[in-house]
Order: C-alpha cells, then structure tokens, then sequence
C-alpha cells in the first residue's frame, strides 16, 4: 500500500483523456498532471528535444514524490520511454498508437494511423508496427496543426473540421477501416471525426488499456493505494491554467489546477 500520487505528463490537455481513464479505474489515487503546453507540440521537435522535455518533467514528478509515471504522450513515450526506465527507478507507463488491435480486427487489411510527425518518426512505432502489423496496410498521416486547435480549445472548429477532412480523405479513398488515434490530443476531435468518417471505420483509442496497464503495474509492485480518502488531483500547466480548468471543468470532486512555470 503506496499513498504517494501517480504522475502524468503531456505536452498540454491531450493527457488528459488519459487522466481520465485513470481516475474511473482507480479512484482513490491521487494523481498529480503536467502540462507543458509551453512546449507544445512536441511532434514536430526532434527526438533530442522530446526527450530532454521527457527527463525535464519526469525530474519534476520525481521530487514530487510520484511513485509511478504515465507517459500520457504518445510521442514523449515513442522517442524517450527507453531512456526514461533505464535511468529512473520508479515504474512508467508508455502510450502508442493501438496498431495491433486495430491489426487484429481489421477485415479490409488496411488501417489509417492518425499522430505527429515525432511519433510516425520513431524507431519505436516501426518496430511496433513491424512486430504486430505485418500483414496489413498501414496508412500514416502526420496531424499536422491539430495539436495547436485543440491546446486553443478549438477541437470542433470549421479550422479543425477542414484539416481532418484533408487527412482521412486518402485514407478512406485506400479503403481503411480502423483509424488509430495515435496522439493523446486527438480524442477530443472524436465529434468532429465521427461526422466524417464513414460509419463503417472504427476509432481506436487507447486510454482504458493504459488505465488498465497502470492499475496491473501498481498490483504488481504494491504501491496501489487502498486508503479510503478523498484523492488529490493536482494539474500544473506552465501557461495558463485557464485552458485546463476549461478542459476539466465537467469533472466532479475538488481539483487543484495552478499555473508553474516548469
Ligand atoms: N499529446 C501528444 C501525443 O500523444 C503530443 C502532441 C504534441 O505535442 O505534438 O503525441
């Protein structure tokens, strides 16, 4: 039994889809979030400064006393998550794009894989896509733009709209239907791609099994925490913490969410 929090970092609010999760699987964890919106997008940096931002905010969840670090980036985790376990000594949960249930599922053998430049870059993704996507097509689009839209709150722009109609276009032309949603920003552009898609194209989305993933990882090394408290959720955004109390501001209980500049 572990009290100390979970921590979380993203380039901005797209983790927040995970943190999510997170809080539904295991609600008496605190958790302590990271946004560094300062340094968004991270997808169209190079795998040198995605990971000197990776060591930067996992140095500050570490003097926080986070006994667990969700990677809640799927391009953070794609260019540093090697590094990060090798050098620190807590557990880290990683996200990448969900290729291989999407392979799995797939009828017409061709998938549309929808994230940033720095994760459709990295060595990580084409060995993942190598291991468990062989037989089928892949279908790469680079999002650019998209992660700027939402960290501005507009995820359901006519802006918006038009760059994902340019994107799935090519792809549902190949045929595709799973489209990976392969950065944590993008599921707040699921309205907006449920319009366009044709019905038939599955969204593939992968928060629940990293909440899932986290929850085994805690059983594993006990550290889940069985206190029956009230949690602490705490949200750091080194811009404005405006535009994280907007993301979250449905969500239920006490949140404490602060602006540090980190
Ligand atoms: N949310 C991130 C991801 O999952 C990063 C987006 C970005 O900053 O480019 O890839």
């Amino acid at each position: 039994m572990d009290r100390r929090p979970i921590g979380i970092f993203d380039s901005g609010v797209g983790g927040i889809s995970i943190w999510k999760e997170l809080r539904n699987k295991m609600p008496l964890e605190d958790t302590i979030y990271l946004a560094d919106s300062k340094n968004a997008p991270y997808g169209e940096k190079s795998p040198e400064a995605i990971l000197q931002l990776s060591i930067k905010n996992t140095e500050l969840l570490l003097q926080n006393h986070c006994k667990l670090i969700v990677v809640a980036c799927n391009t953070a985790t794609t260019n540093a998550i090697d590094y990060l376990r090798k050098n620190y000594a807590v557990p880290f949960i990683g996200i990448e794009p969900a290729i291989k249930p999407a392979a799995l599922q797939s009828v017409s053998g061709k998938v549309g894989v929808l994230a940033t430049r720095g994760t459709l870059t990295s060595a990580l993704f084409h060995s993942t896509a190598k291991n468990h996507a062989a037989n089928i097509e892949i279908l790469e689009q680079v999002g650019t733009g998209l992660v700027e839209l939402i960290e501005k709150g507009q995820a359901q722009s006519p802006e918006a709209r038009n760059l994902l109609q340019k994107y799935i276009q090519p792809m549902t032309a190949a045929g595709i239907d799973h489209l990976v949603l392969g950065c944590t920003h993008y599921p707040f552009l699921i309205p907006v791609l449920k319009d366009e898609l044709p019905v038939h194209v599955k969204i593939i989305d992968c928060g629940e099994a990293v909440a899932k993933q986290t929850h085994k990882v805690l059983q594993q090394h006990q550290l889940l925490n069985t206190d029956q408290r009230e949690p602490s959720y705490k949200f750091l955004s080194n811009t404005e913490a405006e535009m994280l109390s907007r993301f979250l501001k449905d969500e239920p209980g006490e949140l404490q969410i602060k602006f540090l500049d980190f």
